[in-house]
């Protein structure tokens, strides 16, 4: 879904520490724990049935991609882990289907939380590569286990009504949040 990420990157970022003082699960926040599913909706309803199809294809390759990631990470294969995640970053459909006009659908259709966690795992994905030029096997699984912690943020927060088992799953409020919105949110 990389289609947003460029022109919504470097928006103010939402605070969510501000939606959970307003919600009943502020306290789970007090603790570092989120419940987002209890307060966010899922998006897919929402999107124009051309779009729903770009995401679902786009899902589907990211995941492929990350398994062969994982499975070249292990065997210190860095060409393989730089390549999958620069194909991660560049997003396969996105640059070259969407019109201005689907990318403002979309922008609009979605809150503001999942374009940045969109953003932040388009980020990520960028870091995954440098690890791998840099052969640095530490790094990219650190980076890996961020991209997974994306991966359930944003589902359990905006698609329950297709993974179930997400739903109400209570993790960490950092997963799928950037170092800098950490930041803000620590200063309150
Ligand atoms: C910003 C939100 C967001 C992030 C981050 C995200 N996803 Fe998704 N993902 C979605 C949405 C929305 C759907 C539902 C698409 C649909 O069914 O229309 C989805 C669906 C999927 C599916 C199901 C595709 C299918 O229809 O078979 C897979 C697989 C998937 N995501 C993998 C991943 C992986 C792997 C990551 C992390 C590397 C990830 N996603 C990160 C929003 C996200």
């Amino acid at each position: 879904m990389f289609f947003f990420s460029m022109s919504t990157r470097y928006e103010a970022s939402s605070c969510r520490r501000k939606r959970f003082a307003a919600s009943t699960v502020g306290v789970l926040a007090g603790l570092g724990l989120s419940a987002a599913s209890a307060v966010a909706e899922p998006v897919r309803q929402d999107l124009p049935p051309k779009l729903q199809g770009l995401l679902k294809q786009e899902m589907i390759q990211i995941e492929k991609a990350m398994q062969e990631i994982y499975s070249a990470m292990l065997k210190g294969q860095h060409a393989v882990v730089a390549e999958k995640g620069q194909s991660i970053h560049d997003s396969f459909i996105l640059e070259q289907s969407l019109t201005d006009e689907d990318r403002r659908d979309l922008k609009a259709a979605v809150p503001q939380e999942f374009l940045h966690m969109d953003a932040y795992l388009h980020e990520l994905s960028a870091s995954l590569a440098e690890a791998a030029h840099a052969e640095d096997a530490a790094r990219q699984v650190e980076t890996f286990g961020r991209m997974t912690e994306a991966c359930v943020a944003c589902h359990s927060a905006y698609v329950t009504d297709r993974f179930e088992g997400l739903e109400g799953a209570v993790i960490p409020a950092e997963w799928g949040m950037s170092m800098k919105e950490r930041e803000d949110n620590t200063e309150g």
